[in-house]
């Protein structure tokens, strides 16, 4: 049952709730006029604390999709955090209005904290910090059913930030717990996968290199993601950083024919626009497939599934 739950992880799921939010993420892409007036009256508020694009407007666009509403703010300058109220008391207050709330934070443990503040309504942490990002993670799961039919006995190529990249944090831990799955981490040395996550995935299940192309063919899928810019302390090695992958149509001429290339987005220069027109490039569709698993989230949640 999941009504009522907060998501602050994707952990916070087993993997027969996680199951359960895409086959009604499924249906909804197949009916969705089905589902136009289940959040009527129901209000979601989002709260970003920090920029996005595709996760906000997912969001709204889900909630609307449903016939719900939406209240909040993507400038905390024009909130009441510029009088000095705490975030939990924001929350507090917002759970006198609205149903469900989305939270987005650069400080770590920011959607943890204010869910202890309101039991009485579920929060979504949409990312805190370099920490987790779990609807990137039903997002991802979705599009990888979707376009490779099993979420088991995968090869995965994960490539670029894995340092800061909250996005990759919240999937590897996520693929761990599915049988099978192992791990090729691309990165620099400078942004290799926290210690701390590779404690937690099953022995001989990764392997660690700087070496794109020699991935390449491995890989049944392969998740490019972008150099996380605002984690950094020093902008000069952000410079020296930025462009080490750029994945290519010759990079992609190595790939095996049924591999698909995966991306949180916003996309930097990690993939050049060219490889876009691959069939193999499956990015976009993935936004797509984000805005319904977002539905079925809230649904879920709000108990109207
Ligand atoms: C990601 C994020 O915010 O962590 N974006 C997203 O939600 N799709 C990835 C990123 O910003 O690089």
């Amino acid at each position: 049952m999941l009504k009522g739950r907060h998501l602050i992880e994707p952990g916070d799921f087993s993997l027969e709730e996680l199951d359960s939010i895409f086959a009604l993420g499924d249906h909804m892409i197949e009916k969705q006029e089905d589902y136009l007036e289940v959040a009527k009256g129901k209000l979601l508020a989002t709260l970003f604390y920090e920029p996005s694009t595709r996760t906000r407007f997912s969001f709204e666009s889900a909630m609307l999709r449903l016939g719900g509403q939406i209240i909040g703010f993507d400038n905390p300058a024009n909130s009441s955090v510029a009088k000095g109220e705490t975030i939990s008391d924001t929350l507090r207050v917002v759970s006198c209005y609205a149903d469900i709330a989305v939270i987005r934070h650069p400080r770590e443990g920011t959607a943890h904290l204010v869910s202890k503040a309101v039991p009485n309504m579920p929060i979504i942490n949409a990312g805190d910090g370099g920490h987790e990002h779990p609807t990137q993670t039903l997002t991802d799961l979705m599009t990888i059913r979707h376009e490779k039919e099993d979420l088991n006995n995968l090869v995965i190529g994960v490539c670029g930030d894995l340092l800061f990249g909250r996005t990759i944090h919240s999937l590897v831990k996520t693929l761990n717990r599915y049988k099978n799955n192992r791990f090729i981490f691309i990165s620099p040395r400078e942004l290799k996968m926290p210690d701390q996550i590779k404690r937690q995935l099953r022995p001989g299940s990764f392997i660690e290199t700087d070496n794109l192309d020699d991935a390449m063919h491995k890989v049944d899928i392969l998740y490019m993601s972008r150099v996380q810019r605002e984690r950094f302390v020093n902008e000069e090695e952000y410079l020296r950083l930025k462009d080490v992958y750029i994945l290519t149509n010759k990079k992609m001429k190595n790939a095996k024919k049924d591999m698909i290339v995966m991306h949180p987005l916003p996309r930097v220069n990690e993939i050049a626009t060219e490889v876009d027109a691959d069939s193999r490039a499956v990015y976009f569709k993935q936004a797509r497939y984000g805005m319904f698993v977002r539905m079925a989230l809230i649904s879920k949640l709000l108990g109207v599934d």
